[in-house]
């Protein structure tokens, strides 16, 4: 198994190679220190935003057991990345489309079984996720907050991470205790921070000034910001009424905010990974 499990990593690396194509689908890995800090409700509106100027974006949902953007978006998904796993789906299966065409999958119980897949598995996997390489632009991963071997994995394979935290001092710490982790384990990843449910401008200010001020000796190099979400009704009325807010609400705060954020996400310079190859190299292999 380890055997041909190394052939399938050989052969796989020499396509790995970054034509223009393999550069097209960017993944980002978002990720909090607690639950309940908005992570779900951002995937899904920052996607959708990003869909309005003119991006394909897929969500990946990775938080498993939890009420998650299936549920934000009143769709009950048919199947999971583990159920096209273990039942040899075809991707096109378990993908679902949401919402102004957006798409999605469900994790399904049990994600840590990614990571021992048998010899075929492996191959189905690996085949039916590159197909994805070139057809969508961002790949979005809700992953669990804290920080768990399995999200560990995903996020260290990402090509961005975004880090949700609340201005509450909590919030900050374990988002600082998230970011430790990850610099630990590589002190490069391109991390940058959103700030959910800011009662003003101020708030968000003073809550990413302080989380850079810890982060300073950590870091020889600047976060990025995005920027601040206001704490909005308008987002506990959308998340009541299974709507994303950005849809129900397009003229509230939290929406023009989240819109601010994914211009703002979009104009910065891309530095491209590997797209999905890469990604799943990373993920599977540790590559
Ligand atoms: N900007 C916001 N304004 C008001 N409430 C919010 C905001 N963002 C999130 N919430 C509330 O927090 C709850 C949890 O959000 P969710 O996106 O599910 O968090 P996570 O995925 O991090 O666990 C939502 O159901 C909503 O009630
Ligand atoms: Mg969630």
């Amino acid at each position: 198994m380890a055997d041909q499990a190394n052939k399938l990593r050989e052969k796989v690396t020499s396509q790995t190679q970054s034509t223009p194509r393999d550069r097209k689908t960017k993944v980002i890995a978002v990720t909090s220190g607690k639950g309940g800090v908005g992570k779900s409700n951002i995937c899904l509106n920052l996607a959708l935003s990003m869909e309005a100027l003119d991006k394909k974006v897929m969500i990946l949902d990775l938080d498993v057991g939890m009420a998650n953007v299936d549920v934000l978006m009143g769709v009950t998904p048919k199947g999971s990345l583990i159920s096209m796993l273990e039942e040899k789906l075809p991707l096109e299966e378990v993908l679902e489309t949401g919402v102004n065409g957006l798409t999605y999958i469900a994790g399904g119980n049990g994600i840590g079984r990614v990571f021992s897949m048998s010899e075929d598995q492996l191959h189905h996997f690996f085949h039916e996720f590159s197909s994805l390489q070139g057809k969508v632009d961002y790949i979005i991963l809700d992953t669990g907050a804290g920080l768990t071997q399995e999200s560990m994995r995903f996020l260290q394979a990402a090509d961005d991470i975004f880090i949700v935290l609340n201005p509450e001092p909590p919030s900050i710490t374990d988002a600082y205790a998230v970011l430790k982790a990850l610099h630990m384990k590589n002190d490069q990843l391109p991390i940058k921070l959103i700030v959910n449910r800011t009662i003003n401008e101020f708030e968000g200010e003073q809550a990413s000034a302080n989380f850079l001020r810890a982060s300073k000796q950590l870091l020889n190099k600047p976060i990025e910001v995005l920027g601040y979400i206001p704490d909005d009704d308008a987002v506990r009325k959308a998340v009541m009424a299974q709507t994303p807010y950005l849809l129900q609400y397009p003229r509230s705060k939290a929406s023009e905010a989240v819109n601010q954020i994914a211009r703002t996400y979009l104009d910065l310079p891309t530095q491209y990974k590997l797209g999905v190859k890469g990604f799943l190299m990373k993920t599977l292999f540790h590559k």
